[in-house]
């Protein structure tokens, strides 16, 4: 009989979405490739096998009888790196305060850049790892992190060691985006501060990062400004991303198809046109429900209109002082009951196509072989339930890279 590290065996269903090496679209989204009475086997990181009934050997072995497993949730935007929090601005948003008249009275990311600047960077990450310890409990194995809380090049520099760090020593997975332009710190003015990020921050990070990020709104940085600065991040070899058209519609969308950004996040307020653009050169929306439901704005991403547009739709947590949560479980419960989405279309967002926004399909988001070994067991029967029995932490066990985690 063939040995393996790991058997998982006789789980209700496997959700593999296995099938496809592009971002998946429309009808695709539904297609998880769910295997009734599987197992899986694991040999050193990878996975070995999955099927009905497979007989292995197996040094270790997980009895899954009334679970479900699923590819590790991958969460593609986060600003995990921060210092401080800011429960204090609820108060303010209930007086109906705006998220830019938060910003604009000196609050919000600046808030958030005062204390990150202020942090030694073991404080910084110290505090990180508690996020990536409850993102993991969670079941995410992979997760995207924006700098964005420095806007100098010192702070922007520990917040990109600090994720360096983190990778090198937390079981999660980092992918290090530059997202200097989060917004203008106040020592500067804008277009100083645009001529700094290309001419000695992208220079002198890029080497920190694979992705390049700007917060491309009105009164933050313009369509033309981000064209800059994500054309200088690429000359330097990192891959476009762009914060879209979240409060108002600036154009994002249509800047994203332009440059050939690998994603577009946010899309609350894209025009018809900017989406069928995306739509054309397959550009990932990256959706973030809890942003919204953070604001209080009752009003999210149109997901249906996008899917039907052709948009291969992720979801991520959005995870930042304003939007504080680590759950991809709680993503996928607001992707299907405020964004329509249905459960297995909000699990491929959360999983394969989130992969796919930061360029790592080929190794992670579904269960294949060959694949990274990275996955999730859920107590619950089917996958429907990710979505229906909400407010608590289905996960099960956690398994990264080939290894049982132990919380
Ligand atoms: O994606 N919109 C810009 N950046 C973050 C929020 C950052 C913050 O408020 O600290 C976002 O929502
Ligand atoms: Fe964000």
């Amino acid at each position: 009989m063939k040995t393996a590290d790991l058997l998982i065996e006789n789980a209700n269903e496997i959700v593999t979405l296995k099938g496809k090496n592009h971002p998946r679209i429309q009808s695709e989204m539904n297609e998880l490739g769910v295997i009734k009475k599987g197992s899986i086997a694991i040999k050193d990181d990878k996975i070995l096998d999955v099927g009905s009934n497979l007989q292995y050997k197996a040094k270790n072995k997980i009895d899954a009888k009334g679970k479900i497993v699923l590819p590790g949730f991958v969460d593609s935007h986060t600003h995990v790196i921060f210092s401080g929090s800011r429960e204090f601005e609820l108060d303010m948003k209930l007086k109906g305060f705006s998220y830019m008249d938060i910003l604009n009275k000196g609050g919000g990311i600046f808030y958030t850049v005062d204390k990150t600047r202020k942090s030694n960077i073991n404080d910084l990450i110290e505090q990180s790892k508690i996020r990536l310890n409850n993102m993991l409990k969670y079941g995410t194995t992979t997760c995207e992190g924006k700098s964005g809380y420095g806007l100098n090049i010192e702070t922007e520099l520990k917040i990109l060691k600090t994720q360096k760090i983190l990778n090198d020593s937390h079981p999660i997975d980092i992918i290090s985006t530059f997202l200097g332009a989060h917004a203008v710190p106040k020592e500067c003015n804008i277009d100083e501060y645009v001529d700094l990020i290309i001419n000695d921050m992208i220079p002198k990070l890029s080497n920190y990062a694979k992705f390049c990020d700007v917060f491309c709104e009105k009164g933050v940085f313009t369509v033309s400004q981000a064209r800059s600065i994500l054309n200088a991040g690429k000359k330097k070899g990192l891959i476009p991303k762009i914060h879209a058209d979240e409060i108002i519609d600036t154009g994002g969308a249509a800047l994203a198809a332009d440059i050939n950004a690998i994603s577009a996040d946010h899309l609350l307020r894209s025009s018809k046109d900017g989406l069928e653009l995306m739509a054309k050169k397959g550009i990932i929306g990256v959706l973030l429900p809890a942003t919204p439901f953070s604001l209080m704005m009752n009003e999210y991403a149109n997901a249906r209109n996008m899917i039907d547009t052709g948009i291969p739709v992720a979801i991520a947590t959005d995870l930042n002082p304003n939007c504080w949560t680590e759950s991809m479980q709680f993503i996928i419960q607001l992707a299907c009951l405020n964004m329509k989405m249905t459960p297995a279309e909000a699990i491929t967002a959360a999983t394969y196509n989130a992969a796919c926004a930061i360029d790592l399909n080929n190794h992670i988001g579904s269960l294949e072989i060959g694949k990274q070994a990275d996955l999730v067991i859920l107590d619950c029967p089917n996958y429907m339930f990710i979505p229906y029995h909400y407010g608590i932490n289905l996960v099960d066990r956690v398994i990264k890279n080939g290894k049982i985690i132990n919380f």
